[in-house]
């Protein structure tokens, strides 16, 4: 499919879907060759036949919605995000708390909240030697769960991690490189699309990156962040993508002093 058709063709249906064009143009060429896929194995030759036969056939969409998520992701992705966790964010949740519930939405393949158990265990334990870690990792792709919770990765997806904390986290397996089982076994998992569920308890660090904050159209976008705004403590932290924003109002939402992309949830809850 030519790259303009492509676009044409994102550009009418992702709003559709309650996404947003300008979340994808980046990696406009992973959702593209998805989709040529898909058109191959229904028989249809271009963007214009997929678009009718999404106009005839509502059960399509389903589908095509299932195409959309993009699961790019790396540990410590965003190396100053996770410096000011380990630096800040973490050390003054700790403070106030016997345990430590953390959620990462939209965990793709587990990187970013096995990230927050290996920060935690190898930077911060030892400070809190009272304090219990928990992380849940959620995400709306089974697939990419199925990996998470093997926990063995490829090179290139540990390269941003400090060297130390990859020797001491990790044992090599043929190829790959795999978590060792006491970290493996503080990040628990769980299928969930954001907006349609959420998980039971609550939490004192969510982390929603590179997901409702860059795809999900605005109405999207405020959806989620009330529905997680709903499962933070107050006094917590929200952290989202580096070139994310918080969609606005984003009332009870204050920077973290000294932090880019961490929120405090007001000490005060201000839902109804
Ligand atoms: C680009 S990845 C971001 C991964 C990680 N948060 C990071 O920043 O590295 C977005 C993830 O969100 C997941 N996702 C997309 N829509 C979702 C939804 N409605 N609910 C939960 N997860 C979703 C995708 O499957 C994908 O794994």
């Amino acid at each position: 499919m030519k790259d303009a058709d492509c676009v044409a063709f994102l550009q009418w249906a992702l709003p559709r879907l309650g996404l947003r064009w300008a979340g994808y143009r980046q990696v406009r060429r992973r959702a593209c060759k998805r989709m040529a896929r898909r058109m191959r194995e229904l028989g249809i030759a271009d963007a214009a036949g997929y678009r009718a036969r999404l106009e005839a056939d509502p059960a399509e969409w389903r589908a095509l919605a299932a195409l959309c998520p993009i699961p790019i992701s790396r540990f410590y992705r965003d190396r100053e995000v996770f410096d000011g966790l380990g630096a800040e964010v973490l050390p003054a949740l700790a403070r106030r708390a016997q345990r430590l519930e953390c959620w990462s939405a939209g965990c793709a393949s587990g990187e970013e909240p096995y990230t927050l158990a290996v920060q935690w265990r190898l930077q911060l334990a030892a400070r809190f030697p009272g304090v219990a870690f928990r992380v849940l990792g959620t995400d709306i792709d089974a697939r990419l769960l199925e990996r998470a919770r093997a926990g063995c990765y490829g090179a290139g997806s540990l390269e941003a991690l400090p060297a130390a904390w990859r020797e001491q986290a990790f044992e090599q397996r043929g190829r790959l490189r795999c978590l060792r089982a006491p970290l493996r076994r503080e990040v628990e998992f769980a299928r969930q699309d954001l907006l349609a569920a959420l998980p039971e308890r609550e939490f004192d660090l969510v982390l929603c990156r590179n997901l409702a904050f860059t795809y999900f159209d605005a109405a999207g976008a405020r959806r989620a962040l009330e529905r997680i705004a709903s499962r933070l403590r107050p006094g917590g932290a929200l952290v989202i993508g580096l070139h994310e924003n918080l969609p606005a109002p984003a009332a009870g939402f204050e920077p973290w002093p000294g932090c880019r992309a961490v929120f405090r949830r007001s000490p005060v809850s201000t839902s109804s």
